[in-house]
């Protein structure tokens, strides 16, 4: 893809979100901002008894980039365990957006969602 379609999706995830919305109930709920800005995603996982995803869903407040990043991600961690996320790092999601040459700022904002998911993902037993 060239760097014209990432931009364009990045802009039609922006605006068209995947999972979007709040998860109740759920088994675990976490919110962290992005220090540098102060955007914040909160993301909202329930579990099966296998310790899986069964469904996700994501709220917030920030740029393109980080909701973008916050839609890829949970698309992408439907049905992984807690143990497959926590193995997760910032450049999988850099990876899903498909931008090669982000800022290190950018990147806080391409990585917010996947800290704020392992984060909560971290409190379950
Ligand atoms: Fe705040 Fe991107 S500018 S997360």
């Amino acid at each position: 893809m060239s760097a014209d379609m990432y931009r364009e999706m990045i802009l039609d995830l922006y605006e068209n979100p995947l999972n979007h919305g709040e998860l109740d109930p759920h088994t675990f709920s976490h919110e962290e901002d992005n220090p540098l800005c102060g955007d914040v995603v909160k993301i909202d996982v329930l579990l099966d008894d296998d310790k899986k995803i069964q469904d996700i869903k994501w709220s917030g407040d920030g740029c393109a980039i980080s909701m973008a990043s916050a839609s890829l991600m949970t698309d992408h961690v439907k049905g992984m365990t807690v143990e497959e996320v926590m193995a997760l790092n910032g450049q999988d999601a850099v990876d899903l957006l498909g931008v090669s040459n982000l800022s290190m700022g950018r990147v806080k904002c391409a990585t917010l969602s996947i800290k704020v998911l392992k984060a909560g993902a971290s409190t379950v037993e």
